[in-house]
């Protein structure tokens, strides 16, 4: 077979995974997700650490929701499929730090004129007219409905009839009760409104949110929060005025079982029809390095294909995974992460010594334990010593300074413990020095 150059971005992406053909895994959370969208009421709440695939997964629970089933399939799932399973009109916000709380969390819902997911593409306005059409291609799939035309601009949310103004709370209330029976009479019949919302722990003011989301829900409107966090009051303050609504729909993020991790380049290979080969010890070593965080995996496999690409091959044996790593070590293989380690470290190589033995860290609890990823200053003290660092303490503010990432945040409950913000970065970190100590 003669070698072919190939695109390093259409086997592999660091972007949300929207297409389900393109999604590896998770069997036990597609599972978990169908149970949640097929209970009338209640919150389905999806929450994990940094990068660990939660994004992905709220598309795909997208996808499900609009009746589409492509992904239960493909994962052999399908007799999970309920006779009927309740469908939905989805919207899908992605929430950031400059939401201050509830009133202007609902106020951007009704402002929102994204044309694939937004809440006003679905709200009847006699300006206005939808249109279904069905998506094929990737990046879409999860979506079905889409603004055809609009009167104006459509951009002030006073314009239309049910909004009330001054009053966001009801307007939310009388734009979301008017989507289902407006859109049925002119789509196929669907249940209810599913208010898909991501990196929901980015809100800065999270009191009031969790009565503010029971309040809203009901028979015809749901919701589903997304976000970085260990268990669900890390993502709702209020946990407890959500209470039972949330019985059935959490669904906890874990790192990737290696054996998933190692489907995704199953996936690549598929996706380049074949074209290239990654050899089977390659896919292993790449499943044990990304420690279950896809998006290293993913760039992992990137940089394997642009460096095979680079030696005329397409065949991704041990020799192009060891060049990759010695970019790593380098430093040249992901600008992105080098530029937080070197931000971190600050040109000190105390530092970069003192967060290389912090990453090294075993962890020491099991895997649905909360505690996992935790370092701890006083372990790495002495190895610290060994290697000439006398000074620990002094070098460790920077690595908690917002100013410099963040790398790490301290642990209130436990003295001397800290956690790494971000579990990629750690995992390079790991790879970035190793030769050097
Ligand atoms: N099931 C999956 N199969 C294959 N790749 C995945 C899967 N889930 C996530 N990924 C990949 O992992 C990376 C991170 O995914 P995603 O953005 O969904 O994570 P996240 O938890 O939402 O991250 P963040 O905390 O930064 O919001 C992306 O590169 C994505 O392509
Ligand atoms: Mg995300």
């Amino acid at each position: 077979m003669s070698f072919q150059f190939l695109d390093p971005e259409v086997g592999f992406t660091s972007q949300v995974i929207t297409d389900p053909h393109r999604f590896v895994g998770r069997a036990d959370l597609i599972k978990e997700s169908i149970d949640a969208l097929n209970s009338s009421l209640g919150l389905i709440a999806i929450y994990g650490k940094r990068g660990v695939g939660k994004s992905s997964l709220t598309r795909q629970i997208q996808a499900l929701a609009n009746g589409n089933y492509e992904l239960v399939r493909k994962a052999g799932l399908s007799h999970l499929l309920p006779q009927k399973l309740r469908k939905y009109y989805t919207v899908y916000y992605t929430c950031d730090s400059i939401i201050s709380g509830a009133q202007d969390l609902v106020s951007r819902l009704c402002n929102d004129t994204d044309e694939e997911d937004g809440l006003l593409r679905l709200v009847p306005d006699q300006g206005k007219q939808l249109a279904e059409f069905s998506r094929s291609a990737e990046s879409s799939l999860g979506l079905d409905i889409k603004v055809a035309k609009w009167g104006a601009k459509g951009q002030e949310a006073s314009k239309y009839a049910n909004a009330v103004p001054g009053d966001v709370i009801q307007t939310f209330r009388n734009f979301t009760s008017a989507v289902v029976e407006y859109n049925n009479r002119i789509f196929s019949k669907r249940d209810s409104v599913l208010i898909l919302l991501d990196e929901f722990d980015v809100i800065k003011d999270k009191q009031g949110l969790g009565s503010l989301i029971k309040s809203l829900s009901s028979d015809k409107v749901k919701f589903g929060i997304c976000g970085i966090g260990q268990d669900l009051s890390s993502l709702i303050a209020d946990h407890a005025s959500v209470g039972r609504l949330i019985e059935q729909g959490s669904i906890f993020v874990k790192p990737m079982p290696e054996s998933e991790t190692r489907e995704i380049f199953k996936v690549a290979e598929h996706l380049y029809k074949g074209k290239v080969k990654f050899e089977e010890s390659v896919v292993k070593k790449i499943a044990l390095l990304s420690e279950g965080y896809p998006y290293f995996a993913q760039l992992l496999g990137k940089a394997c294909v642009s460096n095979a690409n680079a030696r005329g091959t397409n065949l991704v044996d041990n020799e192009i995974l060891n060049l990759v790593i010695e970019n790593i070590k380098s430093g040249r293989a992901f600008p992105n992460l080098e530029t937080a380690y070197q931000r971190a470290i600050g040109q000190s190589e105390e530092r970069a010594l003192l967060l290389t033995l912090l990453a090294e860290q075993a962890d020491e609890c099991a895997e649905y334990d909360a505690s996992l990823g935790r370092v701890f200053l006083s372990r790495s003290r002495s190895s610290a010593q060994e290697l000439g660092v006398d000074y620990m303490d002094q070098l460790l503010p920077r690595l908690i300074d917002d100013r410099y990432g963040p790398v790490l945040v301290k642990v209130p409950e436990t003295r001397g413990s800290y956690e790494f913000t971000d579990p990629v970065f750690r995992a390079y970190v790991k790879l970035r020095h190793i030769g050097r100590i």
